[in-house]
């Protein structure tokens, strides 16, 4: 799917994904609290969706996201709004960020290089834009380890693709490696399906 087919299956299911956020929370929630729980200083969360990661980030961050979707990015000010970060958000493509390189101290992003059309060229941005000394953190979901569920996946996955334009077999870690990233920090869990990384944007 292009950037523009994505971009209209997220406005399709903006309100059904922000209504359904609390038993996205119930899986991700603790990977995403471990991930980024208490990043500070000047944050980019890319793909931001309806603002899941918010909550996690330390009160004094100041946040920029960034997302495809407006209807999305609409979401994402709701919750912006109950929040006491500090924050702007706008509607941008990952994969050609309009930011000038180093700019952010952390860069995170979830649940999205799976969506991306070209997730290699959305991590090298996210490199760019990161200064040398910052952080790159990433909650990113794959193929299950227990082959019920793994079966479930790969049965589905065509049919998950043409809705959302999603990957969800994807394996994060060969993205990554194929990236050429330094990772500093890598886990599994959730039955295999959530890796969450930190990443050096200048080697380790
Ligand atoms: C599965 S949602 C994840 C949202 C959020 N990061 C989270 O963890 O809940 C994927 C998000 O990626 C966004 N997205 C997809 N392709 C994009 C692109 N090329 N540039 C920016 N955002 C994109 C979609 O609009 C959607 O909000």
């Amino acid at each position: 799917m292009s950037v523009a087919d994505i971009r209209s299956a997220y406005a399709n299911y903006a309100d059904w994904i922000h209504r359904f956020e609390w038993a996205d929370r119930l899986f991700t929630g603790r990977y995403r609290r471990d991930r980024f729980g208490n990043v500070d200083g000047r944050v980019l969360d890319v793909a931001c969706g309806t603002g899941t990661n918010f909550r996690h980030l330390s009160e004094t961050a100041d946040l920029v996201g960034v997302d495809i979707s407006s209807e999305m990015l609409a979401k994402a000010s709701d919750t912006l709004a109950g929040l006491e970060v500090d924050g702007t958000l706008r509607q941008m493509d990952a994969q050609n960020l309009e930011f000038t390189d180093d700019s952010f101290d952390v860069v995170i992003s979830s649940l999205s290089t799976c969506t991306f059309p070209d997730p290699v060229a959305a991590l090298q941005e996210m490199v760019r834009v990161c200064k040398p000394d910052g952080t790159i953190r990433l909650v990113e979901h794959g193929q299950s380890d227990s082959r019920p569920i793994a079966w479930y996946q790969e049965r589905r996955a065509d049919a998950h693709y043409a809705r959302m334009g999603c990957r969800w077999t994807q394996e994060p870690r060969e993205v990554v490696t194929e990236s050429g990233l330094s990772v500093r920090d890598v886990n599994t869990g959730l039955f295999g399906i959530l890796t969450t990384f930190e990443i050096a944007p200048q080697g380790v």
